[in-house]
Protein backbone atom coordinates (compact mmCIF):
# COMPACT_ATOMS: atom_id res chain seq x y z
CA UNK A 1 0.00 0.00 0.00
CA UNK A 2 1.80 3.16 -0.75
CA UNK A 3 2.39 5.67 2.23
CA UNK A 4 -0.67 8.05 2.52
CA UNK A 5 2.01 10.74 3.65
CA UNK A 6 2.52 13.38 1.56
CA UNK A 7 6.58 13.04 0.71
CA UNK A 8 7.80 16.90 2.03
CA UNK A 9 5.16 18.72 4.06
CA UNK A 10 5.91 22.07 2.74
CA UNK A 11 4.18 23.84 5.70
CA UNK A 12 5.83 25.29 8.65
CA UNK A 13 4.30 23.64 12.02
CA UNK A 14 3.88 26.83 14.12
CA UNK A 15 6.62 28.04 16.57
CA UNK A 16 5.41 27.95 19.99
CA UNK A 17 6.27 31.16 20.45
CA UNK A 18 7.45 31.04 23.78
CA UNK A 19 10.69 33.85 24.78
CA UNK A 20 14.33 31.90 24.82
CA UNK A 21 16.96 32.59 27.77
CA UNK A 22 19.04 33.84 24.67
CA UNK A 23 16.32 35.75 23.23
CA UNK A 24 17.50 39.37 23.38
CA UNK A 25 18.77 39.88 20.23
CA UNK A 26 16.38 38.14 18.07
CA UNK A 27 13.47 39.22 16.51
CA UNK A 28 12.02 36.45 15.27
CA UNK A 29 10.48 33.44 17.38
CA UNK A 30 12.41 30.24 17.02
CA UNK A 31 10.76 27.79 14.04
CA UNK A 32 9.19 25.16 16.20
CA UNK A 33 11.08 22.24 13.34
CA UNK A 34 14.47 24.42 15.02
CA UNK A 35 12.90 23.81 18.62
CA UNK A 36 12.26 19.93 17.92
CA UNK A 37 15.27 19.34 16.40
CA UNK A 38 17.62 21.16 18.42
CA UNK A 39 16.01 20.24 21.80
CA UNK A 40 18.19 17.54 24.46
CA UNK A 41 15.53 17.66 27.33
CA UNK A 42 14.25 14.63 25.95
CA UNK A 43 17.21 13.26 27.22
CA UNK A 44 19.56 15.38 29.12
CA UNK A 45 17.32 15.63 31.37
CA UNK A 46 19.05 12.54 33.23
CA UNK A 47 21.55 15.28 34.05
CA UNK A 48 18.81 16.81 36.52
CA UNK A 49 20.49 16.20 40.17
CA UNK A 50 24.22 16.65 38.88
CA UNK A 51 22.68 20.54 37.39
CA UNK A 52 21.22 21.13 40.63
CA UNK A 53 24.77 19.68 42.62
CA UNK A 54 26.27 22.16 40.51
CA UNK A 55 23.91 24.91 40.32
CA UNK A 56 24.15 24.92 44.29
CA UNK A 57 27.39 24.89 44.29
CA UNK A 58 27.92 27.54 42.04
CA UNK A 59 25.69 29.75 43.40
CA UNK A 60 27.13 29.08 47.20
CA UNK A 61 30.35 30.51 45.65
CA UNK A 62 28.82 33.65 44.06
CA UNK A 63 27.67 34.24 47.78
CA UNK A 64 31.09 33.71 49.18
CA UNK A 65 32.46 36.32 46.81
CA UNK A 66 30.10 38.76 47.28
CA UNK A 67 28.44 38.68 43.88
CA UNK A 68 25.30 37.82 45.04
CA UNK A 69 23.94 37.55 48.93
CA UNK A 70 24.23 34.90 51.27
CA UNK A 71 19.89 35.25 51.40
CA UNK A 72 20.44 35.10 47.78
CA UNK A 73 22.28 31.96 47.77
CA UNK A 74 20.04 30.22 50.63
CA UNK A 75 17.01 31.46 48.70
CA UNK A 76 18.80 29.92 44.99
CA UNK A 77 19.42 26.60 47.05
CA UNK A 78 16.19 25.87 48.56
CA UNK A 79 14.51 26.77 45.09
CA UNK A 80 16.47 23.82 43.34
CA UNK A 81 16.02 21.55 45.89
CA UNK A 82 11.83 22.16 45.39
CA UNK A 83 12.63 21.84 41.96
CA UNK A 84 14.82 18.61 42.71
CA UNK A 85 11.89 17.52 44.91
CA UNK A 86 9.44 17.99 41.89
CA UNK A 87 11.81 16.05 39.27
CA UNK A 88 12.30 13.48 41.63
CA UNK A 89 7.94 13.20 41.92
CA UNK A 90 7.65 13.19 38.30
CA UNK A 91 5.32 16.46 38.79
CA UNK A 92 8.03 18.59 37.19
CA UNK A 93 6.75 19.59 33.42
CA UNK A 94 9.24 19.86 30.43
CA UNK A 95 8.94 21.46 27.08
CA UNK A 96 10.93 21.45 24.16
CA UNK A 97 10.80 25.33 24.16
CA UNK A 98 13.15 25.40 26.52
CA UNK A 99 15.80 23.09 25.06
CA UNK A 100 17.77 21.93 28.09
CA UNK A 101 17.64 20.62 31.48
CA UNK A 102 20.03 23.35 32.00
CA UNK A 103 17.60 26.02 30.54
CA UNK A 104 14.45 24.25 32.66
CA UNK A 105 15.84 24.22 35.72
CA UNK A 106 16.89 27.70 35.60
CA UNK A 107 13.30 28.97 33.91
CA UNK A 108 11.83 27.24 37.24
CA UNK A 109 13.82 28.85 39.47
CA UNK A 110 13.25 32.42 38.24
CA UNK A 111 9.22 31.13 37.78
CA UNK A 112 9.67 31.04 42.09
CA UNK A 113 12.51 33.37 42.49
CA UNK A 114 11.66 36.43 40.06
CA UNK A 115 15.03 38.07 39.83
CA UNK A 116 16.88 36.06 42.60
CA UNK A 117 16.43 33.49 40.04
CA UNK A 118 17.97 35.76 37.45
CA UNK A 119 21.34 35.78 38.89
CA UNK A 120 22.08 31.84 39.18
CA UNK A 121 23.57 32.04 35.50
CA UNK A 122 26.40 34.71 37.07
CA UNK A 123 29.79 33.77 35.74
CA UNK A 124 28.94 30.89 33.87
CA UNK A 125 27.70 29.55 30.61
CA UNK A 126 26.07 26.34 29.70
CA UNK A 127 29.35 25.64 27.99
CA UNK A 128 31.07 24.94 31.40
CA UNK A 129 27.45 23.99 33.03
CA UNK A 130 27.23 20.96 30.97
CA UNK A 131 30.74 19.81 30.87
CA UNK A 132 30.87 20.24 34.72
CA UNK A 133 27.25 18.24 34.66
CA UNK A 134 28.27 15.49 32.85
CA UNK A 135 31.54 14.97 34.63
CA UNK A 136 29.51 14.59 37.91
CA UNK A 137 27.35 11.94 36.03
CA UNK A 138 30.13 9.82 34.54
CA UNK A 139 31.39 9.98 38.14
CA UNK A 140 28.54 8.36 39.88
CA UNK A 141 28.30 6.11 37.12
CA UNK A 142 31.74 4.92 37.17
CA UNK A 143 31.06 4.09 40.82
CA UNK A 144 28.47 2.00 40.28
CA UNK A 145 29.93 0.35 37.76
CA UNK A 146 32.50 -0.37 39.11
CA UNK A 147 30.75 -1.96 41.87
CA UNK A 148 29.15 -3.80 39.44
CA UNK A 149 32.14 -5.07 38.08
CA UNK A 150 33.06 -6.06 41.98
CA UNK A 151 29.89 -8.10 42.39
CA UNK A 152 30.82 -9.88 39.60
CA UNK A 153 34.32 -10.89 40.23
CA UNK A 154 32.74 -11.98 43.47
CA UNK A 155 30.52 -14.00 41.63
CA UNK A 156 33.23 -15.69 39.61
CA UNK A 157 35.81 -16.09 42.75
CA UNK A 158 32.75 -17.71 44.77
CA UNK A 159 32.28 -20.20 41.45
CA UNK A 160 36.34 -20.60 41.60
CA UNK A 161 35.69 -21.62 45.59
CA UNK A 162 32.73 -24.19 44.93
CA UNK A 163 34.71 -25.86 42.44
CA UNK A 164 38.17 -25.58 43.25
CA UNK A 165 39.19 -28.95 42.46
CA UNK A 166 37.80 -29.22 39.53
CA UNK A 167 40.02 -30.28 35.85
CA UNK A 168 38.25 -29.47 32.58
CA UNK A 169 39.68 -29.24 29.46
CA UNK A 170 41.51 -25.77 28.59
CA UNK A 171 40.72 -25.20 24.91
CA UNK A 172 43.05 -23.06 22.06
CA UNK A 173 42.15 -22.84 18.97
CA UNK A 174 38.63 -24.51 20.89
CA UNK A 175 40.39 -27.68 20.71
CA UNK A 176 41.64 -29.25 23.40
CA UNK A 177 44.97 -28.29 24.78
CA UNK A 178 45.98 -28.86 28.66
CA UNK A 179 43.69 -29.45 31.16
CA UNK A 180 43.22 -26.93 33.64
CA UNK A 181 41.32 -26.25 36.79
CA UNK A 182 38.13 -24.90 36.49
CA UNK A 183 38.88 -22.34 38.64
CA UNK A 184 41.95 -20.83 37.07
CA UNK A 185 40.01 -20.67 34.59
CA UNK A 186 37.60 -18.82 36.23
CA UNK A 187 39.51 -16.20 38.02
CA UNK A 188 40.80 -15.61 34.37
CA UNK A 189 37.25 -13.51 34.11
CA UNK A 190 38.39 -11.95 37.59
CA UNK A 191 42.01 -10.56 36.29
CA UNK A 192 40.22 -9.02 32.85
CA UNK A 193 37.18 -7.63 35.14
CA UNK A 194 39.96 -6.29 37.45
CA UNK A 195 41.65 -4.64 34.90
CA UNK A 196 38.49 -3.04 33.32
CA UNK A 197 38.24 -1.83 36.89
CA UNK A 198 41.57 -0.17 36.67
CA UNK A 199 41.08 1.26 33.54
CA UNK A 200 37.66 2.76 35.30
CA UNK A 201 39.65 3.85 38.19
CA UNK A 202 41.86 5.98 36.16
CA UNK A 203 39.63 7.14 33.88
CA UNK A 204 38.16 8.74 36.85
CA UNK A 205 41.09 10.70 37.54
CA UNK A 206 40.81 12.77 34.39
CA UNK A 207 36.82 12.79 34.88
CA UNK A 208 37.42 14.47 37.88
CA UNK A 209 38.15 17.66 37.06
CA UNK A 210 36.33 20.79 37.66
CA UNK A 211 35.51 23.04 34.31
CA UNK A 212 32.99 25.25 35.97
CA UNK A 213 34.14 28.63 35.77
CA UNK A 214 35.47 28.22 32.42
CA UNK A 215 32.03 30.08 30.82
CA UNK A 216 31.74 30.04 27.55
CA UNK A 217 35.09 29.72 26.67
CA UNK A 218 37.54 32.64 28.04
CA UNK A 219 36.25 32.36 31.59
CA UNK A 220 34.86 35.32 33.40
CA UNK A 221 35.87 39.05 34.53
CA UNK A 222 33.71 38.32 37.73
CA UNK A 223 35.88 37.64 40.85
CA UNK A 224 34.83 33.86 41.25
CA UNK A 225 36.60 31.18 43.50
CA UNK A 226 36.88 28.11 41.24
CA UNK A 227 38.74 26.52 44.78
CA UNK A 228 35.55 26.98 46.48
CA UNK A 229 33.41 25.17 43.77
CA UNK A 230 35.46 22.76 43.55
CA UNK A 231 35.54 21.74 47.31
CA UNK A 232 31.70 21.72 46.62
CA UNK A 233 31.17 19.71 44.64
CA UNK A 234 34.67 17.44 45.45
CA UNK A 235 36.19 17.63 42.04
CA UNK A 236 40.49 16.71 42.87
CA UNK A 237 41.26 19.83 40.40
CA UNK A 238 39.98 22.85 38.59
CA UNK A 239 40.73 22.60 34.64
CA UNK A 240 43.41 25.07 34.01
CA UNK A 241 42.63 25.86 30.23
CA UNK A 242 39.15 27.65 29.49
CA UNK A 243 38.91 26.84 26.28
CA UNK A 244 40.36 23.04 26.82
CA UNK A 245 37.95 22.56 29.37
CA UNK A 246 34.76 24.17 27.85
CA UNK A 247 34.86 21.72 25.07
CA UNK A 248 37.21 18.31 26.39
CA UNK A 249 35.34 14.98 26.16
CA UNK A 250 37.71 13.01 26.47
CA UNK A 251 36.55 11.99 30.17
CA UNK A 252 33.51 10.96 27.56
CA UNK A 253 35.31 8.76 24.98
CA UNK A 254 37.81 6.69 28.01
CA UNK A 255 35.21 6.15 29.83
CA UNK A 256 32.98 5.04 26.64
CA UNK A 257 36.07 2.91 25.68
CA UNK A 258 36.64 1.47 29.27
CA UNK A 259 32.74 0.06 28.91
CA UNK A 260 33.38 -0.95 25.66
CA UNK A 261 36.59 -3.00 26.48
CA UNK A 262 34.44 -4.31 29.72
CA UNK A 263 31.51 -5.30 27.49
CA UNK A 264 34.28 -7.01 24.64
CA UNK A 265 35.31 -9.34 28.04
CA UNK A 266 31.44 -10.36 28.71
CA UNK A 267 30.91 -10.95 25.24
CA UNK A 268 33.78 -13.34 25.90
CA UNK A 269 32.50 -14.58 28.35
CA UNK A 270 28.59 -15.30 27.22
CA UNK A 271 30.05 -16.97 24.37
CA UNK A 272 32.11 -19.50 26.09
CA UNK A 273 29.32 -20.59 28.36
CA UNK A 274 26.98 -20.55 25.32
CA UNK A 275 29.42 -23.05 23.95
CA UNK A 276 30.10 -24.97 26.98
CA UNK A 277 26.07 -25.30 28.04
CA UNK A 278 25.86 -26.55 24.86
CA UNK A 279 24.11 -30.66 24.50
CA UNK A 280 27.52 -30.99 22.66
CA UNK A 281 29.94 -29.67 25.28
CA UNK A 282 27.68 -30.50 28.38
CA UNK A 283 30.01 -28.70 30.89
CA UNK A 284 27.90 -25.64 32.12
CA UNK A 285 24.33 -26.52 33.78
CA UNK A 286 22.73 -23.22 33.71
CA UNK A 287 20.10 -21.44 35.89
CA UNK A 288 17.01 -22.05 34.17
CA UNK A 289 15.41 -19.06 35.63
CA UNK A 290 17.99 -17.51 33.80
CA UNK A 291 17.26 -19.33 30.12
CA UNK A 292 14.08 -18.58 28.44
CA UNK A 293 11.90 -21.05 25.68
CA UNK A 294 10.87 -21.21 21.87
CA UNK A 295 7.33 -20.56 21.30
CA UNK A 296 7.41 -23.42 19.09
CA UNK A 297 9.82 -26.25 19.80
CA UNK A 298 9.05 -27.20 23.18
CA UNK A 299 11.92 -28.75 24.40
CA UNK A 300 13.94 -25.36 24.17
CA UNK A 301 15.99 -24.12 27.31
CA UNK A 302 17.82 -21.53 25.72
CA UNK A 303 21.15 -19.25 26.29
CA UNK A 304 18.84 -16.10 25.65
CA UNK A 305 20.69 -14.34 28.47
CA UNK A 306 24.37 -14.69 27.75
CA UNK A 307 23.08 -14.29 23.91
CA UNK A 308 21.94 -10.48 24.76
CA UNK A 309 25.52 -10.10 27.18
CA UNK A 310 26.67 -10.94 23.46
CA UNK A 311 24.41 -9.05 21.68
CA UNK A 312 24.34 -5.91 23.73
CA UNK A 313 27.87 -5.47 23.63
CA UNK A 314 27.83 -4.30 20.13
CA UNK A 315 26.30 -0.84 20.62
CA UNK A 316 29.12 -0.42 23.15
CA UNK A 317 31.51 -0.43 20.14
CA UNK A 318 28.93 1.45 18.14
CA UNK A 319 28.74 3.91 21.13
CA UNK A 320 32.65 4.52 21.29
CA UNK A 321 32.40 5.11 17.83
CA UNK A 322 30.15 8.09 17.61
CA UNK A 323 31.67 9.70 20.38
CA UNK A 324 35.08 9.63 18.75
CA UNK A 325 33.80 10.08 15.01
CA UNK A 326 32.10 13.54 16.72
CA UNK A 327 34.82 14.75 17.96
CA UNK A 328 37.51 14.72 15.71
CA UNK A 329 36.30 17.71 13.42
CA UNK A 330 35.51 20.21 15.93
CA UNK A 331 37.65 23.11 16.15
CA UNK A 332 38.61 24.48 19.56
CA UNK A 333 35.96 25.37 22.33
CA UNK A 334 31.97 24.23 22.49
CA UNK A 335 30.19 23.73 19.38
CA UNK A 336 26.86 22.30 19.45
CA UNK A 337 27.67 19.12 18.13
CA UNK A 338 29.04 18.15 21.82
CA UNK A 339 25.44 18.14 22.54
CA UNK A 340 25.20 14.50 20.72
CA UNK A 341 27.73 13.08 23.15
CA UNK A 342 24.94 12.07 25.79
CA UNK A 343 23.40 9.50 24.29
CA UNK A 344 25.75 7.29 23.10
CA UNK A 345 27.60 7.84 26.67
CA UNK A 346 24.37 7.30 28.37
CA UNK A 347 23.71 4.15 26.25
CA UNK A 348 27.02 2.41 27.15
CA UNK A 349 26.37 3.47 30.60
CA UNK A 350 22.82 2.09 30.60
CA UNK A 351 24.22 -1.16 28.64
CA UNK A 352 27.25 -2.28 30.54
CA UNK A 353 24.90 -1.54 34.44
CA UNK A 354 22.25 -3.70 33.05
CA UNK A 355 24.43 -6.46 31.28
CA UNK A 356 26.01 -6.56 35.02
CA UNK A 357 22.73 -6.87 36.60
CA UNK A 358 22.00 -10.12 35.29
CA UNK A 359 25.48 -11.51 34.69
CA UNK A 360 26.41 -11.73 38.57
CA UNK A 361 23.20 -13.72 39.36
CA UNK A 362 23.53 -15.89 36.56
CA UNK A 363 27.48 -16.89 37.44
CA UNK A 364 25.81 -17.50 41.28
CA UNK A 365 23.28 -20.14 39.82
CA UNK A 366 25.43 -22.23 37.29
CA UNK A 367 27.12 -24.85 38.33
CA UNK A 368 29.54 -27.78 36.16
CA UNK A 369 28.13 -30.91 35.53
CA UNK A 370 31.35 -32.81 37.06
CA UNK A 371 30.01 -36.32 35.56
CA UNK A 372 29.92 -35.51 32.00
CA UNK A 373 33.27 -33.61 32.24
CA UNK A 374 35.20 -36.88 33.95
CA UNK A 375 33.58 -38.80 31.92
CA UNK A 376 35.34 -37.18 28.66
CA UNK A 377 38.26 -35.70 30.53
CA UNK A 378 41.41 -38.19 29.06
CA UNK A 379 40.03 -37.49 25.34
CA UNK A 380 42.39 -35.56 23.40
CA UNK A 381 45.52 -36.55 24.41
CA UNK A 382 45.34 -33.49 27.23
CA UNK A 383 48.34 -34.81 28.94
CA UNK A 384 50.89 -35.03 25.80
CA UNK A 385 52.56 -31.29 26.98
CA UNK A 386 52.86 -32.91 30.27
CA UNK A 387 54.41 -36.18 28.83
CA UNK A 388 57.02 -33.82 26.62
CA UNK A 389 57.89 -31.38 29.64
CA UNK A 390 58.73 -34.73 32.26
CA UNK A 391 61.35 -35.98 29.04
CA UNK A 392 62.58 -32.48 28.80
CA UNK A 393 63.18 -32.66 32.31
CA UNK A 394 65.26 -36.17 32.13
CA UNK A 395 67.21 -34.36 29.65
CA UNK A 396 65.96 -34.82 26.07
CA UNK A 397 66.26 -31.51 23.88
CA UNK A 398 63.06 -29.87 23.62
CA UNK A 399 62.58 -30.44 19.99
CA UNK A 400 63.10 -34.06 20.05
CA UNK A 401 60.75 -34.30 23.10
CA UNK A 402 58.14 -32.58 21.24
CA UNK A 403 58.50 -35.18 17.94
CA UNK A 404 58.62 -37.74 19.90
CA UNK A 405 55.74 -37.53 21.97
CA UNK A 406 53.62 -36.75 18.38
CA UNK A 407 54.74 -39.53 17.31
CA UNK A 408 53.55 -41.53 20.35
CA UNK A 409 50.25 -39.28 19.91
CA UNK A 410 49.77 -40.70 16.51
CA UNK A 411 50.05 -44.19 17.65
CA UNK A 412 47.73 -43.59 20.33
CA UNK A 413 45.43 -41.97 18.04
CA UNK A 414 45.37 -45.18 15.54
CA UNK A 415 44.58 -47.57 18.39
CA UNK A 416 41.69 -45.37 19.64
CA UNK A 417 43.17 -44.97 23.01
CA UNK A 418 45.01 -42.20 25.32
CA UNK A 419 48.53 -42.25 25.71
CA UNK A 420 48.25 -43.88 29.53
CA UNK A 421 46.51 -46.86 27.32
CA UNK A 422 49.62 -47.51 25.41
CA UNK A 423 51.84 -50.57 26.56
CA UNK A 424 55.58 -50.11 27.71
CA UNK A 425 56.84 -51.85 24.05
CA UNK A 426 54.67 -49.28 22.43
CA UNK A 427 56.15 -46.10 24.31
CA UNK A 428 59.89 -47.31 23.72
CA UNK A 429 59.25 -47.88 19.93
CA UNK A 430 59.21 -44.15 19.76
CA UNK A 431 60.86 -42.99 22.68
CA UNK A 432 64.11 -44.11 23.21
CA UNK A 433 64.79 -43.14 26.92
CA UNK A 434 61.50 -44.96 27.74
CA UNK A 435 61.14 -45.71 31.39
CA UNK A 436 58.03 -46.43 33.29
CA UNK A 437 58.22 -42.89 35.80
CA UNK A 438 57.30 -41.15 32.86
CA UNK A 439 53.94 -42.26 33.56
CA UNK A 440 53.69 -40.50 35.98
CA UNK A 441 53.22 -37.34 33.86
CA UNK A 442 50.02 -38.77 32.12
CA UNK A 443 46.84 -38.16 32.84
CA UNK A 444 44.63 -35.15 32.91
CA UNK A 445 44.79 -34.84 36.67
CA UNK A 446 48.47 -35.83 37.00
CA UNK A 447 49.53 -33.48 34.48
CA UNK A 448 47.92 -30.50 36.02
CA UNK A 449 49.96 -31.70 39.53
CA UNK A 450 53.08 -31.64 37.69
CA UNK A 451 52.24 -27.73 36.86
CA UNK A 452 54.80 -25.36 39.25
CA UNK A 453 55.17 -21.95 37.26
CA UNK A 454 53.51 -18.94 39.00
CA UNK A 455 50.21 -17.86 37.07
CA UNK A 456 49.80 -21.84 36.11
CA UNK A 457 47.14 -24.38 36.78
CA UNK A 458 49.19 -25.97 39.47
CA UNK A 459 46.62 -26.96 42.34
CA UNK A 460 48.75 -24.71 44.94
CA UNK A 461 49.36 -21.35 42.54
CA UNK A 462 45.28 -21.45 42.06
CA UNK A 463 44.42 -22.04 45.96
CA UNK A 464 46.89 -19.13 46.34
CA UNK A 465 45.09 -16.78 43.71
CA UNK A 466 41.94 -17.70 45.52
CA UNK A 467 42.84 -16.37 48.43
CA UNK A 468 44.17 -13.24 46.85
CA UNK A 469 41.31 -12.86 45.37
CA UNK A 470 39.17 -13.39 48.56
CA UNK A 471 41.77 -10.50 50.31
CA UNK A 472 40.94 -8.19 47.19
CA UNK A 473 37.37 -8.57 47.22
CA UNK A 474 36.33 -9.18 50.65
CA UNK A 475 33.57 -11.88 50.90
CA UNK A 476 33.02 -14.08 47.77
CA UNK A 477 29.65 -14.90 46.23
CA UNK A 478 29.30 -18.43 46.96
N1 LIG B 1 22.29 21.33 25.55
C1 LIG B 1 23.62 21.76 25.31
C2 LIG B 1 24.58 20.59 25.27
O1 LIG B 1 24.23 19.55 25.73
C3 LIG B 1 24.05 22.67 26.40
C4 LIG B 1 25.06 23.70 25.99
C5 LIG B 1 24.47 24.60 25.01
N2 LIG B 1 25.33 25.71 24.77
C6 LIG B 1 25.13 26.57 23.76
N3 LIG B 1 25.93 27.54 23.66
N4 LIG B 1 24.15 26.41 22.92
O2 LIG B 1 25.67 20.67 24.75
Amino acid sequence: MADPRPPHDPSAPPSTGKPKAWGGVFEQATDARVEAFSESVSFDKRLADDDIDGSIAHSAMLASCGIITAAEAEAIRAGLEEIRAEIHAGTFTYTISKEDIHLHVESALTARLGDTGRRLHTARSRNDQVATDLRLFCRRAIDRLDAGLAALQRAFLGFAEREADLIIPGYTHLRRAQPVLAAHQLLAWCEKLGRDRDRLADCRKRTNILPLGSGALAGTSLPIDREHVRAGLDFAAVAANSLDAASDRDFACELAFVISLAGIHLSQWAEEWIIWSTEEFGFLKLPENFCTGSSIMPQKINPDVLELVRGKSARTIGNLQSLLVLLKGLPTAYNRDLQEDKEPLFDSIDTLEAILGVAAPLVAGTSFDRARIGATLDRGHLDATSLMEALIASGTPQRTAHETVGKLVRRAMRKGVSLEELADEEFSADCAGWNGALRSALGASRAVGRMASFGSTAPARVADQIKVWQQRLGASGA
